[in-house]
């Protein structure tokens, strides 16, 4: 849901565009074109900064009213990027990010970014125009589906409609072109999974999902939707137990992305929990604040965000997504507290509370893909606790995982991508703590380390292989608004994803 710019890429020298955005260094130091500018304009630039004893800054801006002789512009804004020496990738995005931020506020229909800074860190200027470019796309979003009233215009100068056009001045556009495509594929994947997060619940039902899903056959993706009696032919029960108390039937999508020049390459498998809304059943949520509970499929949303990404690139590697789509509900057909329900994999579970419904809907996926795809990994992501955030706040989702080298590189992509990670524990403690004398396992531990018996409860239908979990109930929805993200649902998981697999599945085609 969002009217992106259409960005484009032209040389450093081409006309500017009326309103213009400008890298300025420590002390305003200039790049070259920067500087040219500054002396076609008798240094108007960097004397209007030194008398508001602008200093450049990292994300601190000052406006000057365009000085003659600099074509189209009508106005400059100077964006510090303080010392560049030190960027990383992630910061030339945020970057980017806080320059679409500068000129959405000044609501204009076109703009210029010069992408040159005079330190950029070692990265080279094509890619510095891509990575801005790619911040500039991720701040642009807004959820305005359902306001009938248009933008608020508060003086003629509004532009309603925002921006329609960015132009991305650099050293050599065709080759930032070229950077830049896997990055607008991933921005893509990201506008899906923020538009299904934000979306509420009586838009976006199991079915509805799985219709959306399906429109991604279009760009290449083999999906696969699986209705209620194919689950229950599949003896899915620990999943259907949740569904059984919504009138809205439960749905699973398969996605796959089959890219690797070996097709029968085993794949890497990425399942996520889509709880279109967890009311908590039977075991009903306070009132207050569960209207967050419409972005309960924040895991599904990045992984079908990822698949998008991996699909509109064409990523060398073969992914599977699958996602567990179902609402929980309470009513007279909803699964008890105490009932005990048996699950895919065979094994019997006492659900003593009705709202730990996200792990009964992984514990079937997991044991399924297992069965069906003989993953080389799995990676599973859900907003599955509330006790994450109490351990990790709204900045780390937390990462379970039953093996080094799947941690180490999941770590290693949430450093690359700012998307961060803190790993938690696995421990028999914790098994232990999910002893039924009833059932094989019970649903619920006690009343501490709520995030690592959930993770342990999923763990019960790992079997021998390499399985990471990622808790994002903190960084999924309600999201700190960032230089990179207005929303809500912040789509919070696809770039780390994406580039967990760009790292360590397409490389040598392995
Ligand atoms: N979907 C919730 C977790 C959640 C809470 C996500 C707040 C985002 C924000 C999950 O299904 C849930 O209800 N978990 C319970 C587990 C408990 C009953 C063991 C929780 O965290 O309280
Ligand atoms: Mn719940
Ligand atoms: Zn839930």
């Amino acid at each position: 849901m969002t009217s992106r710019p259409e960005i484009v890429f032209e040389p450093l020298s081409a006309d500017l565009e009326p309103t213009v955005v400008l890298l300025a260094g420590d002390d305003v130091a200039l790049a070259s074109r920067a500087r040219e500018l500054d002396q076609k304009s008798g240094g108007a630039l960097t004397k209007a900064a030194e008398a508001a004893h602008y200093k450049g800054r990292k994300k601190s801006t000052i406006e000057v009213l365009a000085p003659p002789r600099l074509g189209n512009a009508n106005r400059v804004i100077l964006l510090g990027t303080g010392k560049g020496s030190d960027f990383k990738e992630n910061d030339w995005v945020l970057l980017g990010g806080s320059a679409s931020g500068a000129i959405s506020a000044r609501k204009t229909k076109t703009a210029s970014i010069i992408a040159e800074a005079p330190e950029t860190g070692g990265i080279k200027p094509a890619q510095l125009a891509a990575l801005i470019a790619f911040g500039a796309a991720l701040r642009h979003y807004e959820f305005r589906k359902y306001l009938t009233k248009p933008a608020q215009s508060d003086d003629e100068t509004t532009e309603p409609d925002g921006l329609k056009k960015l132009v991305i001045h650099c050293a050599d556009p065709d080759k930032a072109r070229t950077a830049y495509a896997r990055y607008a594929a991933l921005a893509d994947g990201i506008v899906t999974a923020r538009d299904l997060v934000n979306e509420p619940a009586n838009a976006l039902g199991p079915v509805e999902f799985a219709d959306r899903v399906k429109a991604l056959e279009e760009i290449g993706l083999e999906v696969e939707i699986l209705d209620e009696m194919q689950l229950a032919d599949l003896k899915m029960g620990a999943l259907l137990a949740v569904a059984q108390g919504s009138v809205r039937p439960a749905r699973v999508a398969i996605m796959q992305w089959n890219g690797a020049k070996s097709k029968r390459g085993k794949p890497v498998v990425l399942v996520g929990k889509g709880v279109v809304f967890d009311t908590g059943g039977i075991s009903i949520k306070p009132s207050a604040g569960m209207e967050d509970m419409k972005g309960d499929m924040g895991g599904a949303a990045a992984v079908v965000g990822t698949m998008q990404a991996l699909a509109e690139r064409k990523a060398n590697a073969n992914v599977i997504g699958i996602i567990g789509l179902v609402e929980n509900m309470p009513s007279g057909t909803a699964t008890r507290p105490g009932d005990i329900v048996r699950a895919h994999s065979g094994q019997t579970v006492e659900v003593l509370n009705t709202d730990a419904e996200g792990r009964l809907v992984l514990a079937d996926l997991i044991s399924y893909v297992q069965e069906r795809f003989k993953p080389r990994l799995i990676i599973d992501l859900a907003t599955l606790t509330g006790a994450i955030m109490v351990a990790l706040g709204k900045e780390y989702a937390g990462l379970f995982a039953n093996d080094d080298r799947l941690a180490t590189d999941l770590l290693d992509a949430s450093a690359a991508t700012g998307e961060k990670l803190w790993r938690m524990p696995l421990d028999k403690a914790y098994d232990k703590m999910l002893e039924s004398k009833n059932a094989d396992i019970k649903n619920i531990g006690g009343r501490y380390a709520g995030s690592c018996t959930a993770a342990s409860f999923i763990k019960y239908f790992v079997k021998d292989t390499p399985w990471a979990h990622i808790d994002l109930a903190g960084t999924a929805m309600d999201a700190p608004k960032s230089e990179i993200s207005p929303s809500w649902g912040a789509g919070w998981g696809v770039r780390l994803l994406d580039r967990f697999i760009a790292d360590n599945y397409e490389k040598a085609d392995k």
